[in-house]
């Protein structure tokens, strides 16, 4: 449904925050699809929601410097940056922090995790009466161009999701990503905020991610360094050797493994891809031979988790 953002439909808006459901709110950019950061299910309905074929990393949403600092390891480069253009459409990819609370679908795996303030003031109030960041990708279907009005969300996803209303979105296309972990500062995807801006708030030079080999533009998400098992990876496993640590999915478990993870025992997909990351690091101990997985049926969001498994698999092959 499409509310305006009354404080009454902002506290409304953060108590379906609260209980793991979505929301879709205005931003100075475009419109985003939110879940509560540390609410790992949550942001593996986002996936769900948008039908995605792979877990891209999602930007999280904090109010501000100090929330940031929660999740990510702040350094200059952010600092000077965020001094300007903060609130404000610039996203910041940093290090998760150690014990940072936030999803790890949200890092697709990763070790980064990307940051933005929003400056949009309904944006602002969500964040603040929610207090922790929100994980939001633009609110469109993937592959579907990004939703700048109420009414284009709703049109992609339907009356049931809760979508703020505040007109349509003053700068019209999304931020701009940059890289700022080493000296070499990386715009990731170009944006609203151009590189002459960021090299003036930085004073050094930017560099821009160019068209890799092919002339085909690869996504800045396919670029990070993922988490790839040091274990080997068996996939399709029905039956499970004593020295393999077993990620089953469903009721159905084959006996005899050394350690065993259920990535869902109900065969639920949205739980399978919430607990997907943190299993597979939990399986991935030097006393095993290899991590065998059970079949996970490519529908819904197994399609992203099958995609993610056999990287993972091919990663370990190549190496
Ligand atoms: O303006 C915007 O950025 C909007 C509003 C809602 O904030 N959001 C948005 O999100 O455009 P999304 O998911 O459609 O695009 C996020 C981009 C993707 O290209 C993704 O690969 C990149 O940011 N990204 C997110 N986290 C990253 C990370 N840890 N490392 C590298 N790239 C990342
Ligand atoms: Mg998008």
């Amino acid at each position: 449904m499409i509310l305006e953002p009354t404080p009454a439909n902002l506290t409304r808006a953060i108590m379906a925050l609260r209980e793991g459901g979505l929301v879709s709110f205005p931003t100075e950019t475009v419109y985003g699809l939110g879940a509560r950061v540390e609410d790992e299910r949550a942001v593996a309905e986002i996936f769900a929601r948008k039908g995605r074929p792979s877990f891209n990393p999602l930007i999280v949403h904090v109010d501000g410097v100090e929330t940031a600092k929660r999740y990510v390891v702040w350094n200059d480069a952010a600092e000077k940056l965020a001094v300007v253009f903060w609130p404000g459409p610039l996203t910041l990819v940093l290090s998760r922090a150690a014990g940072s609370k936030a999803s790890l679908l949200a890092s697709a795996g990763g070790d980064s995790l990307a940051v933005r303030a929003p400056a949009h003031s309904v944006a602002q109030s969500l964040l603040k009466g929610l207090g922790e960041g929100i994980a939001a990708p633009s609110a469109n279907k993937s592959g579907r161009i990004s939703p700048t009005r109420a009414e284009h969300v709703a049109e992609e996803f339907g009356d049931d999701l809760l979508i703020l209303d505040a007109g349509a979105c003053e700068v019209g296309i999304e931020s701009t990503v940059v890289d700022v972990r080493s000296r070499v500062i990386t715009i990731l995807r170009p944006g609203s905020i151009t590189r002459e801006q960021l090299e003036h708030a930085l004073g050094t030079p930017v560099a821009t991610l160019t068209r890799s080999d092919g002339g085909k533009l690869a996504s800045p998400g396919m670029l990070e360094s993922h988490y790839a098992p040091t274990l080997p990876v068996r996939l399709n496993a029905t039956t499970v050797e004593a020295n393999e640590a077993l990620l089953a999915f469903s009721g159905n478990v084959p006996s005899g493994a050394a350690t065993v993870r259920n990535l869902s025992p109900s065969g639920d997909m949205v739980e399978a891809a919430a607990n997907l990351f943190a299993m597979l690091r939990d399986l991935d101990q030097p006393q095993w031979k290899a991590i065998a997985v059970m079949p996970i049926p490519s529908t819904g969001l197994g399609e992203a988790i099958l995609d993610r498994l056999q990287r993972a698999a091919a990663e370990r092959k190549a190496s």
